[in-house]
């Protein structure tokens, strides 16, 4: 071990492991490529008034988790702490609104940095893939998301997630509602931090965990009671299209979610077999942002999956994926000699497509050996001195154990078609 460690609350990738991480990452992208979402990738930081803007100034991520720094130049910046803002930022940027077809449908992978009491599944280093579909007000739309990230989880082999699904309603209706939770919240027995939260953003008080805060908040009023009529026709038509498309969810009516961007549809899908730390991914309608960060008006929907949480979910459901070995040929120099030629031949098998490696450092034969086995390597070539003055190398196929002969010159061929 080196005099450092990985920070507090962070954590290295490293291989095999870090192979899961990036099917992860690909099995979460796959549908979305397939279903029109274009790559997007923006800076790992922002300006710090996008975030308290756009995420909003009461969240815990804008107040008390955010990574800001002063540049020499005297710009605050901040670590993005999640995606959102910072996408639709960037295609208000590019106009990407104006150049087409809306929506404009973009996906992302990255890191994002809060800071957090580190824990199982929470982390101040975290990756996420998201999806955006920004300028259309449709519930196909949210349908769609929900529909590719249940697909995602579903390709990976997780079974034990649920969807959770709520609507927080819309500019109209939401506060006349805000007003009516305050004058119930106002009555009750809370902490000072809890009444201050009444008067910046009551909708969170009911995502309370304490025990004691729950009882008080059993005949709160209901947002669902609140909801205006385009609210809640929007609304029945998601949930009939999820039923239409086989996606179960359970309707929840305390989701609220931690940022502030939110309006209408919001769905979180928790894993239960996580502990605490059980969202595996969450989402929902943000119409008024554009707005906020002054852009123009533009309804969009999003999501972001977190992958560490979803490689945690694998684990706790037993799940090994199913990841071929990278490496199809390995090869092993006996000699100096052969270490040129048999180099020779793995720049030329890499050259025409065939993954192979090969054994470093002059290690004798039961060592590279090993490397070989490790590898997972399906061929391998070993050549010594008198396989060279004949002209040949021995390929060996390491699943049956059979090996024979090959001609230098042909060695590429035959690997090529062995391979298919
Ligand atoms: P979020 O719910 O804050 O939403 O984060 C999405 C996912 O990122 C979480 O469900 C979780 O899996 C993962 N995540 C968040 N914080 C941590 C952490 N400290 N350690 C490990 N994993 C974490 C958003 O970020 C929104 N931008 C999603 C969205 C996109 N809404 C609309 N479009």
């Amino acid at each position: 071990m080196s005099t450092f460690q990985a920070p507090k609350g962070t954590y290295d990738l490293t291989p095999p492991r870090s192979a899961t991480f990036l099917a992860v990452r690909e099995a979460i992208a796959a549908p979305l490529r397939d279903s029109g979402y274009g790559y997007i990738e923006t800076p790992g930081f922002e300006n710090v008034e996008l975030f308290a803007r756009g995420v909003g100034e009461s969240t815990d991520i804008v107040t008390k988790e955010m990574y800001t720094l002063t540049t020499k130049g005297g710009d605050q910046l901040a670590l993005r702490p999640e995606g959102t803002a910072s996408v639709l930022r960037a295609a208000l940027e590019a106009n990407l609104h104006k150049a087409g077809n809306l929506p404009v449908k973009l996906w992302y992978s990255g890191s994002y940095y809060r800071y957090e009491r580190p824990q199982a599944g929470r982390y101040r280093h975290f990756s996420q893939v998201g999806a955006e579909a920004i300028g259309t007000e449709d519930p196909v739309l949210d349908a769609e998301l929900i529909i590719l990230a249940d697909q995602a989880y579903r390709s990976l082999g997780l079974r034990q997630f649920r969807i959770l699904l709520n609507s927080l309603g819309d500019k109209e209706c939401r506060p006349v509602y805000r007003e009516a939770l305050q004058t119930f919240l106002r009555d009750l027995d809370l902490d000072e931090e809890t009444r201050r939260r009444i008067e910046i953003n009551p909708l969170r008080v009911l995502d309370d965990k304490r025990a004691d805060v729950q009882k008080q908040l059993t005949d709160a009023p209901k947002l669902r009671d609140y909801l205006c009529d385009a609210c809640t026709a929007y609304h029945e038509e998601v949930r009939a299209l999820l039923t239409a498309a086989g996606v179960a969810f359970e309707d929840d009516e305390k989701l609220v979610r931690g940022l502030d961007y939110y309006t209408r549809t919001t769905f979180e899908f928790v894993h239960d077999g996580l502990g605490s730390q059980s969202a595996v991914g969450g989402g929902g309608r943000y119409d008024g942002l554009s707005e906020m960060i002054g852009g123009p008006e533009l309804p969009s929907v999003g999501w972001a999956l977190g992958v560490d949480r979803t490689v945690l979910a694998l684990e706790a459901e037993g799940i090994e994926l199913d990841l071929p070995y990278t490496t199809s040929v390995y090869a092993v120099p006996l000699g100096e000699e052969a270490r040129r030629v048999l180099f020779g031949v793995v720049t030329g098998l890499r050259r025409a497509g065939i993954a192979a490696d090969f054994a470093f450092g002059g290690r004798g034969l039961k060592g590279a050996m090993k490397s070989a086995n490790r590898s997972g390597a399906r061929y391998t070539l070993v050549a010594g001195e008198r396989d060279l003055a004949e002209g040949v190398v021995q390929l060996k196929d390491m699943e049956s154990g059979e090996q024979n002969a090959v001609p230098l010159t042909e060695v590429a061929a035959e690997l090529a078609k062995r391979l298919g």
